[in-house]
């Protein structure tokens, strides 16, 4: 059975004729979404040999060559775009996530990303509005003392300035409990930065302005 952070990123796929699974490692995911009918193909793509041999043996247990191809690349250089309609890329940091899109040498646009970044979640938005991408949906999966962020994104060449609520929160619902836990554990960790450049002298304005945002946000939906 698939963990809930890759359930919640099977569930983001929109139309599922090719998807390819970046960062594939054991295909587990690859290999729910032709088993669950999410998927009708998907390529199954690692940077590492090891991750990608791990991958052949799941696709080869579950008997699914025919659907699940696997490739050899750094992010999406080696993945040939054709009739690409979902890009999953899940488990790996922010700066990672930003590194393969900075890469990607053919267009993303028409392609639904679903991006599920371990850390620096961040730093991934501020990329993405920056770079002409925009969040559709976001949420956020609880498994175990874990929080994590999973969200849909898509190209439309608008490059925007996002404020400091946008970039700690992205489109998350606050009125859903995870998200709203999500949220505190961002203030608490901007509060802590606050703090931490307050007491070294340091200029927190800031960490100041991005804990009042999503104070704020908060706020409003305990209203
Ligand atoms: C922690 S595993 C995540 C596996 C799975 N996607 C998940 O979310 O459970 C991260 C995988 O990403 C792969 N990876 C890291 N950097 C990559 C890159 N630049 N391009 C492709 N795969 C990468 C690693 O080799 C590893 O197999």
């Amino acid at each position: 059975m698939l963990n809930p952070r890759l359930e919640a990123c099977a569930k983001f796929i929109k139309n599922g004729a090719l998807v390819c699974d970046v960062g594939t490692d054991h295909a587990l995911l690859a290999v729910h979404l032709i088993t669950q009918g999410i998927a009708e193909s998907v390529i199954a793509s690692d940077i590492g040999e090891g991750p990608l041999l791990a991958a052949q043996r799941t696709i080869q247990k579950y008997g699914l060559s025919e659907q699940i191809s696997t490739i050899l690349s750094d992010g999406l250089v080696n993945v040939p775009s054709e009739g690409l309609t979902d890009i999953v890329i899940a488990g790996m940091g922010g700066e990672t996530m930003v590194h393969i899109l900075e890469t990607c040498p053919f267009s993303l646009e028409n392609i639904n990303l679903v991006l599920q970044p371990m850390s620096k979640a961040d730093l991934l938005r501020k990329w993405l509005y920056e770079n002409g991408f925009a969040i559709e949906k976001e949420t956020c999966i609880k498994d175990g003392k874990f929080l994590y962020a999973v969200m849909t994104v898509l190209y439309t060449g608008v490059r925007e300035t996002p404020d400091p609520a946008c970039i700690r929160l992205g489109k998350m619902d606050l009125t859903n409990p995870d998200c709203l836990a999500y949220a505190q554990r961002q203030y608490d960790v901007v509060c802590m930065s606050r703090d931490g450049r307050k007491q070294a002298g340091m200029d927190a304005s800031e960490f100041e302005e991005t804990a009042e945002a999503i104070r704020l946000a908060m706020e409003g939906v305990r209203k």
